[in-house]
């Protein structure tokens, strides 16, 4: 079975999916993770970011394993530094760049093969598994989805303050869902949780419901 869940930046998609492919004894693919990866290896490189071509090479070549609870790129572990401010501002180029989608989209169908899978981003539902079974659209209004990412950098030890992250927020909500290819969409079949006032494990409860509805439908 596939479970597809997908929505705007900040709605807490990635930890509550983590958790709940581990619930379910599913395997869990952070996709998102995916595109950071590829915007981190151009930044090691010092890429000339307007390159497009350069990027998809990295794509084709890197080697990402996200099959543990760590993201490691081409051997190295890479989950706190993919996270950081400097990656979140840059993986748009990756994100907008054909090229890169077509081969991260191979390597997510290629993942989930003989495999029940919780799989997390923008696309999911829509474009990388339209046939999924099991479709949910996650989400939150900006302001708290702001509120939550300023506590995550926090934790980091990154202080941004909340108008400059609702900033940076808004333009990555109108770049992800205006993308010409795999934008931020909800799928039809989807069923929308906005996530608001409710706690993680609150969250959690809500998408073993759905999913259990899923199973039995
Ligand atoms: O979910 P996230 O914040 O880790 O995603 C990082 C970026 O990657 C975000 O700007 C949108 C993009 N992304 C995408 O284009 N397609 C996906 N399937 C997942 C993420």
């Amino acid at each position: 079975m596939i479970v597809t869940i997908d929505g705007p930046a900040g709605a807490g998609k990635s930890s509550i999916s983590r958790r709940l492919a581990d619930q379910l004894g599913f395997a869990f693919l952070d996709t998102g993770a995916m595109y950071r990866a590829i915007a981190l290896k151009g930044l090691q490189a010092g890429i000339n970011w307007g390159d497009a071509e350069q990027l998809v090479a990295y794509a084709r070549e890197a080697t990402i394993d996200l099959s543990g609870a760590k993201v490691f790129l081409n051997g190295e572990d890479v989950s706190h530094e993919i996270r950081s401010q400097q990656v979140t501002q840059h993986t748009r180029y990756a994100a907008n760049n054909v090229g890169v989608r077509e081969e991260l989209v191979r390597l997510q169908r290629e993942f989930a093969v003989g495999k029940d899978v919780v799989t997390e981003g923008r696309d999911q539902g829509t474009v990388v598994f339209p046939n999924a079974e099991c479709k949910i659209f996650l989400t939150a209004t900006p302001e708290e989805r702001a509120r939550r990412r300023v506590t995550d950098l926090a934790a980091r030890g990154e202080t941004v303050s909340f108008e400059e992250i609702l900033q940076q927020q808004t333009r990555r909500d109108e770049e992800d869902s205006q993308r010409d290819v795999g934008p931020l969409k909800k799928a039809e079949d989807a069923q929308e949780l906005l996530t608001d006032k409710m706690t993680e494990d609150e969250v959690l409860h809500a998408l073993i419901e759905i999913v259990r509805g899923c199973q039995n439908a």
